[in-house]
């Protein structure tokens, strides 16, 4: 069996350790390795890579895995690795990636790219100049709830597609009487944080996928939460925003509304939920579930403020089945791009689509800062900007 030498970095991460490492690498392994064109298939051999032997021995240790080194230059100096992956802090991303591809490595790459949009078209360009393979970690399209959207629109349910309204978030404790839950870099702007450099990446790959290209957009990205306390009990200054209100205008006219935001109590069902309405039905699709109401069964409210509520709104959708096994997401997308490395089967998320999520990241920001509805120009996969 062909083996595919992956380079980790980023592994003693939340998402680099978990999601790639434990439940895409080692779990694609598990089942095998990835089937590729004419029933071959090829095991993954990952290499860690990162800033603590401590903790790299440990996790190798745990996993059986020969390899780790701290040098990221002998890992990629290697002629037996062929992918270089990277889910270190975003701050770490592009030099870390560049080296990658001056090596020659296909790279695959966690969101957001870069922190600048100059930065990830550079990234994409030399992707591009140096002929390597090239791909950014697209998760909540592969996710069951998304999915059964896909299935949706491409089954014709909506009719005419006429807006998505989006919400996302919880609350994230700010580190004093309860533990926070994410990393304090997080809310840091000098150390790579700030929900809009977070989620808009997610946001736009899920709408230009699913939707249509984003040309406009207009935000309002604030900080509610002004200090936090940080994983070794210090308060520090909250300097990125923790929410970010935005409306994106899609090509062929669907209007998108997106909340996020880290200092919101869910009353919802899921951390994240999607509601689209066309012209013969909606759908409020989130991680897992999916519902569904049709234009037939539309109820017909009438709005009176001196009655109790008439109808069980709620309870008139219906739930769209599964209808299919949903493996994990993250395992999926590496699979997809093991195929597009070693078999050269398509993989739409290259590094351009990476970098537009960092653009839209940038210009919502820019919104925000001058209180305008900005423009957002087109990136192609030939990363003309
Ligand atoms: N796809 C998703 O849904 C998703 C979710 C969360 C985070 N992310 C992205 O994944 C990346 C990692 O996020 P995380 O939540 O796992 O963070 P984390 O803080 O848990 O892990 C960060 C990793 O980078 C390393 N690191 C930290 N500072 C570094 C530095 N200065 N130089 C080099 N390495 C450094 C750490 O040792 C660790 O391995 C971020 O870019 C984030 O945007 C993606």
């Amino acid at each position: 069996m062909e083996t595919l030498g992956v380079v980790m970095n980023g592994v003693t991460g939340r998402m680099g350790y978990r999601q790639h490492l434990v439940r895409s690498i080692l779990a694609i392994n598990e089942q095998g390795g990835v089937e590729l064109s004419g029933g071959r298939r090829v095991r993954l051999r990952p290499v860690l890579v990162g800033r603590s032997a401590a903790k790299l021995e440990a996790i190798a240790a745990r996993h059986g895995i020969p390899d780790w080194t701290t040098d990221l230059g002998a890992a990629l100096a290697d002629d037996r690795t062929t992918v270089y992956f990277d889910a270190q802090t975003t701050n770490a991303r592009v030099a870390a990636v560049t080296r990658a591809i001056e090596a020659g490595k296909h790279v695959y790459v966690e969101k957001p790219t870069a922190e600048t949009l100059a930065d990830a078209l550079a990234l994409a360009r030399a992707a591009r100049e140096a002929g390597v393979k090239n791909g950014v970690v697209a998760d909540k399209l592969f996710l069951p709830g998304l999915l059964k959207l896909r299935r949706l629109i491409d089954g014709g349910f909506f009719g005419r597609i006429l807006s998505v309204r989006g919400e996302f978030g919880y609350w994230v404790f700010e580190g004093d009487w309860q533990a926070a839950q994410r990393p304090s870099w997080n809310y840091r702007a000098e150390d790579g944080g700030g929900i809009a450099l977070d989620m808009f990446p997610h946001w736009a790959y899920v709408l230009e996928n699913l939707f249509g290209g984003i040309e406009a957009v207009t935000a309002r990205a604030v900080t509610h939460i002004e200090e936090r306390v940080d994983e070794h009990g210090r308060p520090y200054k909250v300097t990125a925003d923790d929410a970010a209100y935005a409306i994106f205008e899609l090509a062929g006219g669907v209007i998108a509304q997106i909340n996020s935001s880290w200092a919101v109590r869910v009353n919802r069902d899921e951390l994240v939920e999607f509601q689209v309405d066309g012209t013969h039905g909606s759908a409020v699709a989130g991680l897992r579930r999916c519902r569904v109401q049709h234009r037939s069964a539309t109820p017909m409210p009438v709005w009176n403020p001196d009655l109790p509520v008439t109808e069980p709104f709620r309870d008139q959708w219906q739930e769209v089945p599964d209808n299919a096994e949903f493996g994990n997401g993250f395992k999926t997308q590496w699979e997809m791009f093991v195929r597009h490395v070693v078999d050269d089967a398509p993989f739409p998320y290259d590094l351009a689509s990476g970098a537009r999520g960092v653009q839209l990241a940038e210009l919502g920001l820019r919104s925000s800062a001058e209180g305008v509805r900005v423009e957002v120009p087109p990136i192609t996969s030939g990363v003309g900007a």
